[in-house]
């Protein structure tokens, strides 16, 4: 499965099977997870077979078999929000190449101490639930291109395919509170803007960072740079 795949088979998973992740797919995982760190500045962590964090009952999603998950911190910072959502949505990705199934988790976990570790000034921003889905999940509602983008007869087809890959990428109760702007040509780059929606609920910037790392793999990050 390549990443463009990835992107259209993931939905949300929140029924998990009790099967333990692969000895190989840890390895994998592991890989992946100590290079986004880097790239991301991140402390993301995947803690393996430990039931506890999603025992509960939460106000928002109701979770089973959930065994394993990453605890996603890094240092507090203005952007820490946004660099979780870009460098977390590349694992969730990169999960569902492996034949996995993932569930972002901003309030439905408990934090179980011991099973993570937290550096000075880290903080944890989220959880991503991970396993072997009983189900592939069910696609959700998705807005049109029009009502997140400026997109019109003029703007090329390469903005049009990242706001449709950012359309399919998860946001906190589906609220898709993003949009992109074509902005034009400035010194031989096209360029693109993001922007974050207002939501009494919260993490806009995530969600921001999740559907920049959508419409980057859409659009061809090639093509264009970010104001
Ligand atoms: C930042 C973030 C936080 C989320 N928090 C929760 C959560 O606490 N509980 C839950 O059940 N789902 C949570 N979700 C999953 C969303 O409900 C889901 O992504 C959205 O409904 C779109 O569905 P899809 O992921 O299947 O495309 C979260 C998603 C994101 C991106």
């Amino acid at each position: 499965m390549t990443i463009q795949e990835a992107i259209e088979a993931r939905h949300s998973v929140r029924a998990y099977k009790e099967q333990p992740l692969a000895k190989e797919v840890v390895i994998e995982l592991q890989k992946k997870i100590a290079d986004l760190n880097g790239k991301g500045q991140l402390h993301m962590q995947l803690i393996l077979n430990e039931p506890r964090a999603f025992k509960g009952v939460f106000a928002y999603g109701k979770f089973f078999g959930v065994n394993n998950y990453i605890v996603v911190a890094g240092q507090k910072s203005d952007d820490l929000d946004e660099r979780v959502g870009y460098f977390g949505e590349q694992l969730v990705l990169f999960a569902q190449t492996l034949g996995l199934n993932t569930c972002w988790v901003g309030l439905s976990y408990t934090k179980i101490p011991g099973t993570y570790v937290l550096g000075d000034g880290e903080k944890i921003a989220c959880y991503i639930a991970i396993g072997y889905g009983e189900t592939q999940g069910v696609c959700h509602k998705i807005k049109t291109v029009e009502q997140v983008s400026n997109i019109n007869d003029t703007t090329p087809l390469w903005f049009k395919k990242g706001v449709e890959a950012a359309l399919l990428a998860p946001t906190a109760v589906n609220q898709q509170k993003f949009s992109f702007e074509y902005i034009g040509v400035k010194d031989g780059r096209h360029q693109v803007l993001a922007k974050k929606g207002f939501s009494m609920i919260g993490y806009t910037q995530m969600d921001v960072g999740i559907a920049k790392c959508h419409f980057e793999i859409g659009a061809g990050k090639e093509n264009f740079e970010w104001v």
